[in-house]
């Protein structure tokens, strides 16, 4: 594989890729991305990502954006240019390039960059041993400020702010509560609950990012019958339930065994976890849009 960069319809090899200097995002974290992946030569959800990010354009009144057609068609196509058989995709979408706040005196063109590259977020053995999790003092941003449902580049200052908090502590990943002290998300990831059989995570209306593989496991529960609640969940939720995990495009689903030193049920992977992430990389190997070499 070959990491390729895609800047406003230009290909080339990652190495050789520039931004401006006033690019929007670079001075200000005024942009957009995501993260999609490539599994078997298909890209997972990939509609499912540009209509979230699509959406973040119109909710940040980023103008002049490439239509969703072409930006599609430039993914597929710096795709195959990688010839990436698995990947991870990510695009990019800053608001244009000018100094100063204002967008009225910047070029509003907006600069989209999509780079194909790899990206392991754990070694896999934790996927199997699971992972352990502390409660971070980072709150995620409320809704007033920026709406945790926008992927929004300038919301990760905080996120990194976490992940740092975590890491200091030695944990694989931090939790994130909420304003009023509801559990959120972890930094890069939805978390998910199991209570006697049912499956349960924060309402989008906690202040979380709408995770693409939150939405997948959801659907997922729903074909093999096993009850979902998408609802308010404290502290106490986690550390009283028979199993956890955690979900996002990079990530992908790892089990969570423990937070703040509490193991969660027995301290190791789940069966419904097991059962649900069997399912996941089944999905991801069948469906998908198709990309040539
Ligand atoms: C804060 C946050 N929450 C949740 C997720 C999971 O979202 P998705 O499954 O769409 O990757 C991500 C990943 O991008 C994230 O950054």
């Amino acid at each position: 594989m070959q990491m390729m960069v895609n800047w406003n319809g230009t290909l080339m090899p990652l190495e050789e890729a520039r931004i401006p200097v006033f690019d929007h995002a670079y001075l200000y974290g005024d942009g957009l991305f995501e993260g999609i992946r490539i599994y078997n030569r298909r890209i997972f959800k990939l509609d499912e990502h540009l209509k979230r990010l699509y959406g973040g354009c119109r909710h940040l009144d980023i103008q002049g954006m490439i239509p969703y057609e072409e930006l599609k068609a430039r993914i597929i196509q710096t795709v195959e240019a990688s010839k990436a058989e698995n990947g991870y995709i990510r695009v990019s979408v800053s608001r244009g390039t000018g100094i100063g706040l204002n967008p009225e005196n910047i070029n509003q063109t907006p600069n989209v960059m999509i780079a194909v590259t790899r990206l392991s977020l754990y070694p896999p053995e934790l996927y199997e041993s699971g992972l352990r999790a502390v409660t971070v003092s980072t709150r995620v941003m409320t809704p007033d400020s920026l709406d945790p449902r926008i992927k929004s580049i300038g919301r990760y200052v905080s996120n990194i702010q976490a992940k740092i908090e975590a890491n200091r502590q030695g944990a694989g990943e931090g939790i994130m509560l909420n304003a009023q002290g509801y559990v959120a998300e972890a930094t890069g990831d939805n978390i998910f609950v199991v209570h006697d059989g049912v499956l349960r995570t924060p309402h989008p209306s906690c202040g979380i990012l709408k995770g693409i593989t939150r939405d997948t496991v959801i659907e997922i529960a729903h074909d093999l019958g096993i009850p979902v609640e998408e609802t308010w969940l404290t502290l106490h939720d986690v550390y009283t339930a028979d199993e956890a995990f955690l979900t996002g495009t990079a990530a992908e689903i790892i089990p969570m065994i423990m937070l703040d030193h509490r193991p969660i049920g027995d301290g190791t992977p789940g069966a419904l976890t097991r059962r649900i992430i069997r399912e996941f990389h089944q999905r991801t190997r069948e469906v998908g849009v198709l990309v040539g070499r």
